[in-house]
């Protein structure tokens, strides 16, 4: 018999197409009534694959779950306390992500720093004949200060020493085996770098862990990069500090209320602003769909995830 396995969320089609191969499989997301299917059919479910989202309502609401396979490696929107309380493991796609998201955070320093969305519309809107486009700022051998030297905060780095850039950063605890040096203070990693990358994950203990402290101390010729989540940095203060020209610049691929975007923000040509795509390549989300059906079979065969949370 096949274990019933519900879908919360959009997953990838080819995703869908394996769960349905796989399981008895349910969509939350086609049922005219979803709050009602759940109360008459959530006890059925063995399984839930997420695109990113469960909280202690809907774990609550499937009485049998054993088991949760998330799409992506960050579980900030899944609540797992509610999901510890039951036993319930949490699987998630660490690793197989981190090459396109540190790109992505390279692409975004390369971008703010040499402007080239900016300096491409300028030359789109027809100004160049009109005068060059202005100086910018150099990126090879500057500071950078990573916040979050963990899978992704590695990757980074050692693209960041290709460009022969002075590398520290900032993490609760020292990593033990790196010879990056640790910075135990937030505001003096910032004070320190010319770039200041996060990239560790959201919830309450990384809640605005970027304030105006943090942003006076990057200053003036400091540029942010957020690639973690938008609840990472209190965009109100960032908003202020690029207005002003408190900092340099942001590259941003993550935001406090996504989808929307503050328009205050769209309005500023000294950052870079992009839809969370950090793993958004066709290569990286197939192996993040195959790692979401991968810990469901791992954990029906064996009772493990290949990837926990
Ligand atoms: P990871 O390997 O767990 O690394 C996270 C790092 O953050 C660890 O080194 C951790 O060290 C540090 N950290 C955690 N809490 C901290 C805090 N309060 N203050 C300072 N440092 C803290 O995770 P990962 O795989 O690299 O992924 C990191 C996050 O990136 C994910 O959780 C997700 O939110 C985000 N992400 C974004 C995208 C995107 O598309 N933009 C894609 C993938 C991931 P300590 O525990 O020692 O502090
Ligand atoms: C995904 C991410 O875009 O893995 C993560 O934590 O933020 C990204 O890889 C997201 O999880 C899927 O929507």
């Amino acid at each position: 018999m096949k274990h019933r396995v519900l879908q919360y969320g959009k997953l990838m089609p080819s995703l869908e197409k394996q769960l349905a191969e796989a399981f008895d499989w349910v969509r939350l997301v086609d049922q005219a009534d979803p709050k009602a299917f759940l109360a008459a059919h959530g006890r059925e479910f063995v399984g839930l694959a997420t695109a990113g989202f469960a909280d202690a309502a809907l774990i609550d609401a499937l009485p049998s779950l054993k088991v949760i396979s998330s799409f992506g490696v960050g579980v900030d929107k899944i609540d797992l306390e509610a999901a510890a309380r039951r036993d319930i493991p949490v699987g998630n796609t660490p690793d197989v992500l981190n090459d396109c998201v540190a790109d992505l955070a390279i692409a975004l320093m390369l971008d703010v720093a040499r402007g080239i969305g900016a300096s491409e519309r300028y030359l789109r809107a027809g100004a160049w004949p009109k005068g060059p486009y202005p100086l910018q700022r150099k990126f090879s051998g500057k500071k950078l200060g990573i916040v979050g030297l963990g899978r992704i905060g590695h990757a980074i780095a050692k693209r960041a020493l290709a460009f022969d850039m002075d590398i520290r950063y900032h993490n609760r605890r020292p990593v033990m085996d790196t010879s990056i040096a640790h910075e135990p203070s937030l505001v003096e990693l910032a004070r320190w770098c010319d770039f200041l990358v996060t990239i560790v994950p959201g919830g309450a203990a990384t809640q605005h862990l970027v304030n105006d402290a943090v942003l006076d101390a990057l200053g003036p010729k400091g540029y942010l990069i957020n690639i973690a989540r938008g609840s990472v940095v209190d965009e109100p203060a960032l908003v202020r500090a690029l207005k002003d020209r408190r900092i340099a610049g942001a590259g941003l691929d993550v935001f406090e209320n996504e989808p929307q975007v503050p328009a205050e923000l769209m309005a500023l040509d000294n950052v870079v602003l992009v839809p969370h795509i950090g793993s958004a390549t066709v290569e990286t989300r197939a192996a993040m769909a195959q790692r979401v059906f991968d810990n469901l079979v791992s954990y029906f065969d064996t009772g493990k995830l290949v990837s926990q949370a």
